[in-house]
């Protein structure tokens, strides 16, 4: 079960004040806060923690789409948050379908929404 700091205290002594970074991940394990470092989230600079996966930096910003379906053009965010279902994916330093809920942050790190199959054909895109 994935799970974020609980208490105001934890919050505090953690330095997370949304109360949403996620500290325990089922496959990547305990995750302890590292460095501040930025990144950018389609165009907005936004505040993460060397090591925890991208999905937790947006979860912690209050960012909860991370691609829309290429027929519907419905949102997608986080779901099963252990690299198996796909409805993270994002583009990632130019790279689609980037499964953010098991890839850690870096400083620097450019991320955009993915529209559709992030340049696939779209004829193999899920609806
Ligand atoms: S949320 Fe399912 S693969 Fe990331």
């Amino acid at each position: 079960m994935i799970q974020a700091l609980a208490s105001t205290a934890e919050r505090d002594k953690e330095g997370d004040e949304s109360g949403m970074r996620v500290t325990e991940h089922p496959i990547l394990g305990g995750l302890t806060p590292g460095r501040v470092v930025q990144i950018v989230v389609d165009g907005k600079k936004i505040e993460a923690r060397e090591g925890e996966t991208i999905a937790a930096a947006l979860l912690a910003a209050g960012i909860r789409v991370n691609r829309y379906t290429s027929k519907r053009h419905e949102p997608r965010g986080l779901f099963c948050g252990i690299g198996q279902c796909t409805d993270c994916v994002m583009v990632v330093n130019g790279v689609p379908n980037v499964r953010t809920c098991v890839t850690p942050v870096a400083s620097g790190m450019v991320i955009e929404t993915q529209h559709g199959s992030g340049g696939r054909a779209e004829s193999d895109e899920e609806v």
